[in-house]
């Protein structure tokens, strides 16, 4: 089953009116293949914005949060429905930024994926290994550790996508290579085979992410486990096309 390429595009915490109507504008006019899946995820003040002025078919909107409760008196949060209810299809879970910077821990990023998953979004779900990690040569205990934690809560991975963000190349201009990135996925879709069977295993797409660029997303084309990127800072430039070009 040849795995449909997918792109996501993070924000993170940038843009404003005038920059997400340039990017969309952007997409909107260029020539995207038919076969491509593009997810952008703006921060949630935007995400109405951004649903109201896409109009390519291959292109849908994601949020990059959310929470485990439907409503109440939880301050700050945006719930899997009222993020539905604006148009987005998508959520990204697991970023390393909210792993690090907001404390979200394993069991808790499995919590998050379940409920979402549970009421109809889809998830891309983030894992990857800190430089000291890679140094000692644990990132394959890393990732699998972190997908152990959502293995326990989710049998249904259809709406799934992997994103693996060696965290040492988030937007350090250090991707991984191609070679590298190949091995990490070879061995988490075989890990995925393990722990949930051959047709999760070869269905699942994985993405890498860390400073994919331009430039760079052309040479993994031919990996034959990468099947997307979820790009950061590039994702808000022109050269967003291009990766999402890089395959044809
Ligand atoms: O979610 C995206 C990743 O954190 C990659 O960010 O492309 O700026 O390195 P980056």
């Amino acid at each position: 089953m040849a795995r449909t390429f997918f792109v996501g595009g993070n924000f993170k915490l940038n843009g404003s009116k005038t920059s997400i109507k340039e990017i969309v504008d952007r997409l909107n006019t260029a020539s995207i293949p038919e076969n491509v899946e593009v997810v952008i995820c703006p921060p949630a003040t935007y995400l109405d914005y951004t649903v109201s002025l896409v109009q390519k078919k291959q292109v849908s909107v994601g949020a990059q949060n959310t929470y485990v409760k439907a409503s109440g008196a939880y301050t700050g949060e945006n719930s899997v429905e009222q993020l539905k209810d604006v148009g987005a299809k998508w959520v990204i879970l697991g970023h390393s930024e909210r792993r690090e910077y907001f404390k979200e821990d394993d069991k808790f990023v499995a919590e998050k994926t379940k409920f979402a998953l549970d009421n109809g979004l889809g998830v891309i779900l983030c894992i990857g290994e800190t430089l000291e990690e890679k140094k000692a040569g644990v990132t394959l205990d890393v990732v699998k550790r972190q997908l152990d934690a959502v293995i326990a809560e989710v049998k249904d991975w259809t709406n799934v996508v992997i994103a693996y963000e060696p965290i040492w190349a988030i937007g350090s201009g250090l991707a991984a290579t191609p070679e590298d990135a190949q091995e990490i996925h070879a061995s988490i879709r075989k890990y995925l085979a393990s722990k949930l069977g051959d047709k999760v295993a070869e269905e699942t797409r994985i993405l890498y992410g860390g400073s994919a660029n331009g430039k760079n997303a052309v040479t993994f084309k031919d990996k034959a486990d990468v099947d997307g990127f979820l790009v950061g800072g590039a994702s808000l430039k022109p050269e967003f096309v291009d990766i999402i070009n890089s395959r044809n």
